[in-house]
């Protein structure tokens, strides 16, 4: 069976509807036909300086909404990347493989320094931890939204760079984005991305957000002077936005949708995304609210998912060690 890895930064109490539609809903249909892993990157989470007992409980929390959104720990391996040590320890391996400029081009990092993030040597190197990340589980398949495309892409890089030195060594892994689901809007900027850091309160919806919250948002949502409901991200991005939130919840064609509102006004549709998106969040709110109740349960449910990503880390870390020179472990 073909291997996934993905994974999200503990650094809020709620995972957003962008988190969900573009990376979490993938993860739970994919778990199947693939052998997943699935992780919390919590040493990612250090880059921002956190309280301790809050990134311990947004690590669980983190966990707990994968559970809640349907991961299941029988079929797919649930990790915390602070408990699988190679992780680091590949990262500064692919460190001694990056060119300085290779680095200093990633848009996600530039763009926070711009926005005025204080900039740590961590945030810079972010990309290459991300990249250990996949590469220590061969994995084949990354499913993420479009925002991590460009990591992506420097962890192909970094494969094939030391494949090219050392033959097969690492399996070059494929992104999975899936169009249109893999750039929710902000509802109140619908050409910026639901961001956790950037987006204001009315224009990002958390899952964990009262319904009703949820419904005052998706009726607040900047649309454009129009009339028409028709998908159109260039010119309509507000009414594009809400028609990708209700296909991916709904399952009904974006072409399908347009059809069902001809005639109808924006605020018929977004009254229907409402109901869609709360009909999604209420029952994973009610499983989170259980989760919740034992957490000492989900610390388990991460200490034996590690252990057992572990396994998998150790054989290609000494693998690499191996052909890089290194002397044998075991
Ligand atoms: P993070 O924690 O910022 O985001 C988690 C996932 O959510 C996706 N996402 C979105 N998708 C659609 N629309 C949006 N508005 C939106 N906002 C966020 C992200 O693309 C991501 O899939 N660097 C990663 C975490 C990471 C990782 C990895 C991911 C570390 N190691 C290895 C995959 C594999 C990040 O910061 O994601």
């Amino acid at each position: 069976r073909q291997r996934i890895f993905s994974a999200m930064q503990p650094t809020s109490d709620s995972l957003h509807l962008g988190n969900y539609l573009g990376a979490l809903v993938n993860w739970v249909s994919l778990q199947d036909a693939y052998d997943a892993f699935y992780g919390v990157v919590d040493l990612h989470a250090l880059t921002v300086p956190t309280d301790p007992a809050v990134l311990r409980e947004r690590t669980r929390r983190t966990a707990a909404q994968y559970l809640a959104a349907g991961v299941d720990p029988q079929r797919s391996t649930l990790m915390a990347q602070s408990l699988v040590p190679e992780h680091t320890e590949l990262a500064w391996i692919l460190a001694c493989h990056t060119g300085f400029g290779e680095a200093s081009r990633m848009t996600q990092f530039k763009d926070k320094v711009a926005k005025g993030q204080t900039a740590n040597v961590g945030l810079f190197t972010y990309p290459i931890l991300m990249a250990a990340d996949i590469l220590l589980y061969d994995a084949n398949l990354v499913p993420v939204g479009e925002d991590q495309r460009q990591h992506l892409e420097l962890t192909r890089d970094l494969a094939e760079r030391v494949n090219a030195r050392f033959p097969e060594t690492f399996v070059v892994p494929e992104p999975y984005i899936v169009k249109g689901s893999a750039k929710i809007q902000d509802l109140q900027d619908p050409t910026a991305k639901m961001s956790k850091s950037i987006s204001a309160d009315l224009g990002l919806i958390d899952l964990m957000d009262d319904p009703k919250r949820i419904v005052k948002k998706i009726k607040s949502a900047v649309t454009d002077t129009e009339r028409e409901i028709r998908f159109d991200p260039e010119n309509k991005p507000g009414v594009s936005n809400l028609l990708v939130m209700h296909s991916t919840l709904s399952g009904t064609t974006v072409a399908d949708l347009e059809r069902a509102f001809e005639g109808k006004g924006y605020g018929d549709l977004k009254a229907e995304v409402a109901d869609v998106v709360v009909a999604a969040i209420e029952p994973f709110q009610s499983r989170m609210a259980e989760l919740l109740a034992d957490p000492a349960e989900i610390d388990r449910l991460l200490a034996e998912g590690s252990a057992k990503a572990r396994l998998v880390a150790a054989d290609v870390l000494e693998r690499f060690h191996d052909r890089l020179g290194l002397l044998p472990r075991r």
